[in-house]
């Protein structure tokens, strides 16, 4: 045999996603297959939408995943709702903002755009006004954007569009699972999470939420395939305006996840399994005590990266807490050290795109990748390979600051003084 039994190297995944995935998840995903229809996986099916509800903070009755990456989320609602010629504004902080633009285009909108210097957000109110200026049907926006590690504050947006009868549409991709997104709390219409980041599950699904306000439109424009449509699907069926997408068509999804379990796609059943044990350890830690882990890990690497003598990029104000951005110093090859830390350490950090390639590098702080002893281990690793390429850090410090943080000070002071 040609070909030796698959055998990927133990990294340390320390990326904005994919992050490394807890091994009941993986263990999940070796679960027998089982038929889509089968009631034993209909209940798993609904056992997911119910606990994307509580992940999600929302009441809404759809709460499902698309197959697909994360941007297949996005896909699935902007095109179930865009009509040709339909205004979307866009604020734009960073790469992923570009992404929703480009979707938008794809599907016909005429896409107003905003933008700001990556590193920073919008003050709420410049989009409030944005919003008045250009009368969109919806606007869409990132909440974690993870090419700047930047978060933008969306409740005054939310309550705003509401009040202006704007439908939001949001990418919480990055942010799901490791910081607050309170959908209902925060008035957004349609949201989208992903999988291979905060929730720590393999990339390959986009879990999704929308209220009763998109899926009125969803409805309007409802769709059954012509091979499986009944005589009565048919009559009732305005053909008018479908949805420009067959596999993204939410009215569709919607059969397929409702109790009707009209056929659409060949369910991913392994990938569903990972999703529930995904959420199952996301609700078993509770979301308040996640959200705190991921800021202690998130402090402890802070300061230990200030304490080495590098610079955090960004104003810091509203930083996404799963994603640390650093700045490269000067005459240092960042890819070099990228290399370095992953051939001789086996971990895994990320350079960035557009107008920051070259210039930052940016840690994850996510999921089962956002523990202690790899926060130690990155630190410790970094300061070495960066020592190797004659960058002269503060020796030690970095370990001591993180240190500091999960031990406290106070416990290095009381060692201190015994040991004099
Ligand atoms: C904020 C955000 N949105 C969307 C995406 C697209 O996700 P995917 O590559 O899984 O399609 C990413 C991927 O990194 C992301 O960080």
């Amino acid at each position: 045999m040609a070909y030796s039994e698959l055998n990927a190297p133990m990294r340390t995944i320390m990326t904005p996603g994919p992050v490394e995935v807890d091994p009941r998840v993986l263990r999940a995903m070796s679960t027998p297959i089982l038929g889509q229809f089968d009631p034993a996986f209909t209940t798993i099916m609904n056992e997911v939408m119910e606990m994307l509800r509580l992940v999600f903070q929302t009441k809404n009755k759809w709460a499902f995943p698309i197959d697909g990456t994360s941007r297949s989320g996005n896909e699935a609602i902007l095109c179930s709702i865009i009509e040709p010629g339909d205004k979307v504004l866009v604020p734009i902080f960073g790469r992923f903002g570009h992404l929703l633009v480009e979707i938008c285009e794809r599907y016909g909108a005429e896409v107003h755009t905003m933008e700001c210097p990556w590193g920073e957000v919008f003050e709420p109110q410049a989009v409030i006004a944005e919003i008045k200026k250009v009368s969109p049907k919806i606007t869409a926006i990132v909440h974690g954007e993870t090419s700047t590690g930047c978060m933008q504050p969306l409740k005054e947006i939310g309550r705003a569009c509401r009040e202006l009868g704007v439908l939001l549409v949001v990418d919480a991709v990055a942010s799901i699972g490791g910081t607050d997104v309170k959908v209902d709390e925060w008035c957004i219409d349609g949201l989208i999470g992903g999988t291979q980041k905060c929730l720590s599950v393999p990339s390959g699904m986009a879990p999704i939420t929308y209220n009763e306000r998109i899926e009125e439109i969803i409805q309007s424009r409802k769709k059954v395939e012509r091979g499986i449509a009944t005589d009565e699907d048919n009559q009732q069926i305005s053909l008018s305006r479908p949805i420009a997408s067959n596999y993204f068509d939410l009215s569709m999804l919607q059969d397929y996840w409702g109790p009707r379990r009209l056929n659409h796609h060949t369910e991913a059943t392994s990938m569903i399994y990972a999703l529930r044990e995904g959420l199952r350890l996301v609700l078993e830690e509770g979301l308040e005590t996640r959200f705190a882990r991921h800021e202690l890990h998130e402090a402890a690497l802070v300061e230990g990266i200030k304490a080495m003598g590098l610079m955090l990029f960004g104003d810091g104000k509203n930083k996404l807490p799963c994603v640390t951005c650093i700045e490269i110093p000067k005459g240092i090859d960042g890819e070099a050290v990228r290399d370095m830390l992953l051939n001789e350490f086996g971990i895994e950090i990320a350079s960035s795109f557009g107008p920051l390639h070259g210039k930052i590098w940016r840690i994850g702080t996510m999921g089962f990748s956002c523990r202690k002893e790899n926060i130690l281990f990155v630190l410790a690793s970094l300061e070495a390979v960066l020592l190797r390429q004659g960058f002269q850090v503060n020796r030690g410090e970095a370990l001591q600051a993180a240190l500091d943080v999960y031990v406290g000070k106070k416990e290095k002071m009381v060692a201190s003084q015994r040991s004099l």
